[in-house]
């Protein structure tokens, strides 16, 4: 290499560096948009909420299609009645074996249907139980949203869901909980970590992580494995002391 030459590098290195650094820019800024971008569609990685909802309503009349199927409800309230409230009150008796919930508790299952898990309740002997959905059943499920609970901040001593996954808003609905729970009231979700659920589902849920990543204001007490008709997870949450 002959001296001359050197004096012309740097005109030849200036524009690649200057378009190298362009580059770079470009891509700290696309990196630092896509987590924002993706943030503030999911909760977490391991929570997705499935896209497709153009409105709160579209997301409604998609739910209460499902609620309001006529064969699905006959179904419901007949063939499944009695293995379904005898399976959940199994799951309850165990609760209330671990001291998680009592026959005095006030009690609360979200996202209830026909009120399955509601029967199965009174029949352990917690009388004063009532579900929510967006279709009443009385009188053991009256209508309510999980996105916005109507009962009043602290009325609850156990909640019970099992249609998380039916969340579009999991930190509302979650939210919502831990806002009627009482202080020390026990919160038990039951979710599906290893199965995608249905075509209603508005979220999947890949790590139990990011569920109790939602809670704010609850430890979590328990997670364990169980068979709850195609949901493998119980979660059991207690809400903080005040
Ligand atoms: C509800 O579901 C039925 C059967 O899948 C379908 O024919 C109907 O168009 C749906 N209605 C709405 C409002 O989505
Ligand atoms: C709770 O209620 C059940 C069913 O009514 C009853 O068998 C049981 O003795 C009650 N337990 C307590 C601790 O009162
Ligand atoms: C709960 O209801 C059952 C059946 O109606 C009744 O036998 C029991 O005494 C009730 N328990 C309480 C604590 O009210
Ligand atoms: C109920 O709880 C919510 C959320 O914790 C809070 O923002 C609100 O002020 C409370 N309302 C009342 C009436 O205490």
């Amino acid at each position: 290499m002959k001296p001359a030459d050197f004096p012309k590098l740097p005109l030849i290195v200036k524009p690649f560096i200057l378009s190298l650094f362009l580059s770079l820019s470009l891509l700290a800024f696309l990196s630092l948009q896509t987590p924002r971008h993706t943030l503030k569609k999911d909760p977490s990685p391991d929570l997705k909420i499935r896209p497709g909802y153009s409105s709160y309503d579209a997301y409604i009349q998609r739910q209460l299609n499902k609620t309001l199927n006529p064969k699905l409800r006959q179904i419901w309230t007949t063939r499944d009645w009695n293995r379904k409230v005898h399976v959940f009150s199994g799951f309850f008796d165990s609760l209330k074996q671990r001291k998680l919930l009592f026959n005095e508790s006030k009690a609360l299952c979200i996202g209830a249907r026909v009120g399955q898990e509601v029967a199965a309740l009174k029949r352990v002997g917690v009388n004063d139980s009532v579900g929510i959905d967006l279709v009443p059943y009385p009188p053991l499920v009256m209508k309510g949203d999980f996105h916005h609970q109507p009962f009043d901040n602290e009325t609850f001593d156990f909640e019970f869901s099992n249609v998380f996954d039916h969340a579009l808003y999991p930190k509302k609905f979650v939210g919502e909980i831990e806002r009627t729970l009482k202080p020390n009231g026990i919160c038990v979700l039951h979710v599906t970590l290893s199965r995608r659920a249905d075509k209603y589902s508005a979220n999947d849920l890949y790590n139990v992580k990011s569920l109790i990543e939602l809670f704010k204001q609850s430890e979590v007490v328990k997670v364990r494995s169980v068979d709850g008709f195609g949901l493998d997870t119980e979660v059991v949450f207690r809400k903080n002391k005040k």
